[in-house]
Order: C-alpha cells, then structure tokens, then sequence
C-alpha cells in the first residue's frame, strides 16, 4: 500500500485498531481492481471522535468504516443515516459525498450475504433465536425481520438490551414477530429445541477458555449454526454444531460481504470477493504464526 497526491482514501477508526484485518481486505480489492485508494487503520481514542470526524472530512477522505467502541457514539457526528444505520441504531460505514458525511450500516447484509453464499437458503419463514443483544445482533436481528423470518428469538446474558431489542423489532418497518428468551440453561435448551438457525452475536468464544455458550446435546443436524467470531475460526460452539452433525459457519464470510458493501458504497463498484477472502484468510493465518511463536517463546522462558 503507498498513496500518492492522486489516491482516493479512506479507512477503519476504532481503538484499539491495530488487530484489524480490513486494511489487508480492502487494499487487497484496490489493487486487484487498478483503483487508486489507500485504506490506513487509525486509531482514535473515544473523547477524540468528533475531531477525527472534523479532520477525516477536511482531509478529503472518500468515507471510512467505524468499529469499537465508535459504532453508536459516531452516529450524533453525521449529516444523514441510511435507514439501516436508523433502525440498528449503530454506524460501521461512512460515506463522504460532496462533505456531507452519512452513516451507514453493512453487517446486516453482510450476514445476509454470507449465509445466502454458504447455505444457498434465504432467512424468509425461518425461526431464528439470536444469542446477544449488542450491534451486532441488532444488525442481524433486524435483518432476519425485513427478510420475514417466521420469528426472531433475542436471548442475552443482560436482560434490558434484549427488552429494547424486541420491543424496536416489533416497531414498522420491521414488524417482525419476536420475543425475549431468558438466558437460563432450561429456556436455552427449549429455544434450540425451536429454532432452524442459531446464531452467536455474542463476544464468548473469542478467547480459547471461554465456556461453552449453549448446554451440551441440544443441537441436531437440521439446525445451522452461525457464529459471527471469525477468530478462531472453530469456536467451541461451531464444534459442538459439527459434532451434532448441523451446519455450522463463522463469521468469516459476514466480514467480507459487510468489507464487500462498504467498498460498493465508496467506490460504486463491486469488489472482487475471492481476493478479499484470499486477503483476510491469509492476515489470520499470519497472526495465528505469530501467536504461536509467542507461546513458544513464553514456554521456554
Ligand atoms: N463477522 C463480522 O463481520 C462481525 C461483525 C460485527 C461483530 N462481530 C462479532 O460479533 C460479536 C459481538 O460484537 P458486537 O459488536 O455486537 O459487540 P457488543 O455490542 O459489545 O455486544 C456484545 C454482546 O456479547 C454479550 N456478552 C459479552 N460477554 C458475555 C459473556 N461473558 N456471557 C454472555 N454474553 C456476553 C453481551 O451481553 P451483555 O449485554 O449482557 O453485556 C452483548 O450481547 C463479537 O464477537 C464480534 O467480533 C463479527
């Protein structure tokens, strides 16, 4: 990656940043498709957004992707919100057009997208019982409702994010059917029991002595599993999903298509998603080396 005064850029602010892949993603499609963009991680610290904002503007910059901890706080700094930035009540996406900034939201299609792509079924008259209640599952969730999911069940360690989820999925446009599930072993195991897809939008399973998210045995092979977490990619729940003989899918394919719409709002142009996958699934194996070497390294101490 090397700007010039010519290149168009854009970017990722969160913070911590330096443990995102979407650089390598989105340089990976410029380059591939001869378009001079520049994609740079910059790390922003939260009492800083609305200058980073002011300064990315003033820059020039085309637009850029926002993650933790920006995605709500962001949302009072933008022009306009697209109607799914609205409903999820989060921005992952900024696109500057003629210096008006306006706010978007892509992980609901992207999930879409990459559960079309590895399924080849829709989400329509499906139950779906959604484990978490934050952005992501929001995203999702609203999703799984204008797709005209049969149900949406929110089950959520804290029970108010779950509350307000439901009670804003009941709300036009969405006008979904559905309904909290207590986060106890006894309600979760009946959830499963009536659910077609189970997706963990969920943080557990991201470190590897992270319990196991759902009670053993309840899994059987006409369920899908999602999980959102792309590293690692096998999370105990995903184990559990293939031991049970259900399909399971992480979030991999979420990250490129949410990576895929951004770079279709800045650019007009659909990016080539084989490179981009080819991108991420080299930058995890990479720091999956790293990792090791590290606790190799501390063993040997
Ligand atoms: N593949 C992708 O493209 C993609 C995109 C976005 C997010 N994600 C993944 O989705 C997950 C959630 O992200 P987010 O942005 O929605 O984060 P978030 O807004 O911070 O929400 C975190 C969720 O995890 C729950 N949680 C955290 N620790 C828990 C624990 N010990 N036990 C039970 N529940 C727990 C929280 O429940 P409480 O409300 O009780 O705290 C909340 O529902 C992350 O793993 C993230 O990497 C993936």
């Amino acid at each position: 990656m090397s700007g010039t005064d010519k290149s168009k850029w854009v970017g990722i602010i969160g913070c911590p940043i330096r443990h995102s892949l979407s650089p390598l993603m989105h340089n990976a499609a410029f380059e591939s498709m001869g378009l001079d963009y520049c994609y740079i991680p910059l790390e922003v610290e939260p009492r800083r957004v609305r200058s980073a904002v002011h300064a990315l503007r003033s820059l020039g910059f085309c637009g850029f992707n926002v993650t933790l901890p920006h995605k709500r706080r962001i949302m009072a700094f933008l022009d306009r919100l697209s109607p799914e930035a609205r409903l999820i009540g989060a921005v992952n996406t900024v696109e500057i057009r003629r210096g008006r900034l306006i706010g978007h939201n892509t992980d609901g299609r992207g999930f879409l997208r990459a559960f079309l792509e590895e399924t080849g079924d829709s989400l329509t008259g499906k139950r779906i019982l959604i484990l978490g209640a934050g952005g992501a599952a929001r995203a999702v969730a609203f999703q799984s409702a204008m797709e005209r999911a049969a149900a949406v069940v929110i089950a959520n360690r804290s029970s108010a994010p779950a509350a307000a989820l439901v009670r804003d999925l009941r709300r036009p446009p969405a006008h979904g059917s559905a309904s909290v599930l207590p986060w106890t072993e006894a309600s979760l195991k009946a959830g499963i029991r009536q659910a077609d897809i189970i997706i963990n939008a969920t943080s557990v399973g991201m470190k590897p002595d992270d319990p196991p998210l759902l009670p053993d045995g309840g899994l059987r092979p006409h369920h899908v599993v999602c999980d959102l977490i792309y590293k690692p990619s096998e999370t105990t729940l995903l184990n559990q999903a293939r031991a049970s003989g259900a399909k399971a899918i992480n979030g991999l394919g979420m990250l490129v298509h949410q990576g895929a719409l951004a770079f279709e709002i800045w650019t007009g142009q659909r990016p080539p998603i084989s490179v981009m996958r080819e991108a991420l699934r080299r930058g995890l194996l990479r720091r999956e080396l790293r990792e090791q070497e590290i606790d190799n390294f501390e063993a040997i101490k």
